[in-house]
């Protein structure tokens, strides 16, 4: 009889445990993945330079397709992507995969979905990754 009232009592003992340890996993898994992220971004930003030069300079450097159009569009300010501060990732990404009047949609297969990542992720890059100057805390842009 005893027994029988004590196992739901450790059975609730027990999912209190389980959940104490789940809670310290994760919490454990998610500063690991914070403190991950920071070099992770640092990567991506340079890897995203270069894709984004390989891959979409040809239209979007000076003098390409896509610069001539958004200065006609939206003004010479915002004519060159790698300089504009207000797109989103979002944005980026899904432009990229369906394509916006003279651009054509980029699919999986020429461009997959890391590769598309880091390419936003470079574009959208914090001021501080901007110029060498703010990067070295000597100022850049107010
Ligand atoms: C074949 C030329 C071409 C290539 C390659 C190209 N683009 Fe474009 N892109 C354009 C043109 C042209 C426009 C402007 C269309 C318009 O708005 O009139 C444009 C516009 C955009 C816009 C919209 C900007 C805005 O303010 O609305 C985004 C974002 C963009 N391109 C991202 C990319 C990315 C990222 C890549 C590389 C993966 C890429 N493009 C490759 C031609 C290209």
């Amino acid at each position: 009889m005893n027994s029988g009232a004590q196992d739901p009592m450790l059975g609730c003992i027990g999912k209190i445990a389980l959940a104490i340890m789940v809670l310290a996993a994760s919490c454990f898994l998610s500063t690991g993945a914070k403190a991950g992220s920071r070099d992770d971004s640092a990567q991506k930003i340079e890897e995203g330079k270069k894709l984004f030069h390989a891959r979409c300079g040809f239209c979007h450097l000076a003098g390409g397709t896509g610069t001539i159009m958004l200065a006609r569009r939206l003004g010479k300010d915002r004519a060159l992507l790698e300089e504009r501060t207000d797109l989103n990732v979002e944005y980026i990404k899904k432009i990229t995969r369906v394509g916006i009047n003279g651009m054509p949609p980029h699919n999986r297969i020429e461009l997959p979905d890391s590769e598309l990542d880091a390419i936003a992720i470079y574009v959208t890059r914090p001021a501080s990754a901007r110029t060498p100057a703010a990067a070295a805390g000597k100022g850049g842009a107010p």
